[in-house]
């Protein structure tokens, strides 16, 4: 077993720290405050090739692998989850989606221009009444021969105004349950489609969440992905590998806290010596930084794993769980060592425990990976 990075990999974490701490730092509590979206440092995603860095040479993208983007994932959500996400969607939904499931076409067309960082993604699956429950589809593609008419909503929609691609899952044969499911290729400044307000989250306020309404949306039969009704495992499969992106950011988040708890603890004094000589402060940093590790561990198993085409949605499901929960309890506490400090803007720790409560949240609740764990387990 070798558990040391390559060049390559160690450069490209590297790179994503120096952009992260010099770079996404600067503004990263205004735009929080503001909710605003981060224009430039997007841009700067795409010069620096990370929007586009799994997807392969051949269309267009950086041809790294999948230790390489946690490793990024893990530097850049350290500072501001709200960028990192933005990537995690466009790399491991969007692209990873098209050039695993899409035809020649569609990759040449859609697929090259994400790569670049020309332009960016979205995936939109949940739904006002399919958020877990994924199959219960109510946004309807109705087959008219040489199109798709969509129409329905969809909810909690990542990059859901600034996307120029959308990647949208929709019943066309609402009869047959999952099997009658498909996923569609649909820009976002067709006809027919509106976007709903900018959602006002605890967290990750600078990334854009919208629903996003379609009204008669034609769509050109072209533009389905897969064989009619593969729509359902188009997503469980894409969402399989967006876990370990999701992982890798509550890792960061997690780690993130963790180092300004130390730096904290190191320099604060209290009783006539810093806090960390408390044994209940050292203790809370030993426990921090096991449950780190171990999220580390199981997140870079399951990309690993991919990389090397192993079976890895139960290992993704493990790391996203274990994951998010670690940030949870982490940056909580990390609050906790920084006290009265911890609890405003200046030092970061409260921003960080509220993007943690997200990553328990989104590509699949911390229930939606117990029952992927579970099912699996129990299978016979
Ligand atoms: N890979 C391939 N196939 C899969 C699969 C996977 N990972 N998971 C399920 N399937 C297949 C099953 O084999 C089954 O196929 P057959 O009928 O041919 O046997 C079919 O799909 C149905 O599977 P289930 O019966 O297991 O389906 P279910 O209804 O019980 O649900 C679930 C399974 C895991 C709970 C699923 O609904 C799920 O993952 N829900 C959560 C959805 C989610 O993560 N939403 C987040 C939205 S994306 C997002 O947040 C992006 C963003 O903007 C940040």
């Amino acid at each position: 077993m070798d558990f040391n990075f390559t060049e390559e990999q160690i450069m490209i974490r590297d790179a994503a720290r120096d952009f992260a701490q010099r770079e996404l730092i600067e503004d990263v509590i205004e735009r929080d405050e503001k909710a605003l979206y981060p224009t430039k440092h997007v841009q700067r995603l795409a010069e620096l090739g990370f929007l586009g860095m799994m997807t392969s040479e051949k269309y267009d993208g950086g041809g790294m692998d999948t230790v390489s983007y946690v490793l990024a994932m893990e530097e850049i959500s350290k500072v501001d989850s709200s960028v990192a996400v933005i990537m995690s969607v466009c790399n491991s939904l969007v692209n990873w989606g098209l050039e695993k499931f899409g035809n020649e076409e569609q990759k040449e067309k859609y697929l090259k221009p994400l790569a670049r960082g020309e332009r960016t993604g979205a995936f939109l699956l949940s739904e006002p009444e399919a958020g877990s429950d994924a199959t219960k589809q109510h946004t309807i593609a109705e087959d008219k021969g040489d199109y798709y008419l969509i129409n329905g909503t969809k909810n909690w929609i990542t990059n859901g105004n600034s996307a120029h691609t959308y990647l949208v899952v929709a019943h066309t044969h609402p009869e047959m349950g999952h099997k009658g499911i498909n996923a569609f290729i649909i820009e976002k400044d067709t006809p027919g489609i509106t976007i709903g307000p900018h959602e006002n989250k605890m967290g990750m306020r600078s990334s854009d969440t919208h629903s996003v309404m379609f009204n008669d949306v034609k769509v050109p039969k072209e533009n389905r992905i897969g064989d009619d009704g593969f729509g359902f495992k188009f997503a469980m499969k894409t969402l399989d590998g967006g876990r370990i992106g999701i992982a890798a950011q509550a890792l960061g988040i997690a780690s993130g806290a963790f180092e300004r708890a130390m730096a904290y603890a190191k320099e604060r004094k209290a009783f006539g010596k810093p806090i960390s000589a408390h044994q209940d402060v050292a203790f809370k940093l030993a426990d921090m930084a096991v449950k780190i590790e171990n999220a580390r561990n199981l997140i870079l198993k399951a990309a690993w794993m991919k990389d090397n085409k192993i079976d890895y949605g139960f290992q993704s499901a493990m790391a996203k769980y274990y994951a998010a929960e670690i940030a949870m309890e982490v940056t909580t506490e990390a609050v906790q060592i920084h006290g009265g400090y911890g609890y405003v803007r200046e030092y970061h720790v409260e921003r960080l425990m509220r993007e943690a409560k997200l990553t328990q949240i989104y590509e699949g609740t911390s229930e939606i990976q117990k029952i992927v764990i579970s099912r699996t387990l129990l299978r016979d």
